[in-house]
């Protein structure tokens, strides 16, 4: 069966974990979301399986995901999977996702996930280092193998709930959104 996973990477947690289950499932390709940005209205993929591998911004989605998503027409894919990466608390952004895909894609995520990776929004904290680092590193490499094995058996697996980061998103990610694009604006 062939696969397609779209993933964006800040620094680089969101590709390592892409190319692990790119090469669990075979048959893979790995494409690039922000070579997509420029893309007209909509995007049909030619898979059988379609995935989405990307970080946690602001409990949320990156804007440049979530814009992706919207172009996103998956009515034809027979298995439709997100991975997303996190520094520890990001379960609402699963949900965004499914929303964006129920309203726009023509369908559910069939599986979602989330895995714990070193943190690193720079502003807030230091990113992990040291004993600290290669523990969070060796946990969230066991759970991308395992992610992968659940995937390659197409399982459903539900996005679960997650009251916290789904209050905390509702406060502050409309703010994220809004702040980075006048930085955006500013640097143009
Ligand atoms: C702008 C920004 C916002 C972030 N917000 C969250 C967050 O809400 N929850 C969380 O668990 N991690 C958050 N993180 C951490 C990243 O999700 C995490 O480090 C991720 O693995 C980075 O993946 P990447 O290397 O593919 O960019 C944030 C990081 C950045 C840069």
């Amino acid at each position: 069966m062939k696969t397609i996973i779209y993933y964006f990477t800040g620094t680089g947690n969101s590709l390592a974990a892409a190319k692990v289950i790119c090469a669990r499932l075979g048959d893979c390709e790995l494409v690039s979301i922000p070579a997509l940005a420029g893309s007209p209205a909509e995007i049909i993929p030619s898979a059988d399986r379609i995935g989405i591998v990307c970080p946690v911004y602001d409990f949320g989605l990156p804007s440049i995901v979530a814009e992706f998503a919207q172009k996103l027409d998956l009515s034809g894919t027979g298995y439709c999977f997100a991975v997303l990466t996190m520094g520890g608390m990001g379960g609402s952004a699963l949900h965004q996702l499914n929303d964006i895909i129920q309203k726009h894609g023509g369908r559910s995520l069939d599986a979602s996930f989330t895995v714990r990776m070193p943190g690193n929004f720079v502003p807030l904290y230091n990113p992990p280092q040291g004993k600290k680092r290669e523990e969070i590193l060796a946990k969230g490499q066991k759970r991308i193998e395992e992610i992968a094995g659940m995937i390659d058996r197409g399982l459903i697996v539900r996005p679960g709930i997650s009251p916290l980061t789904s209050l905390l998103k509702h406060f502050t990610y409309a703010g994220f959104i809004k702040y980075r694009c006048l930085c955006m604006q500013s640097l143009a």
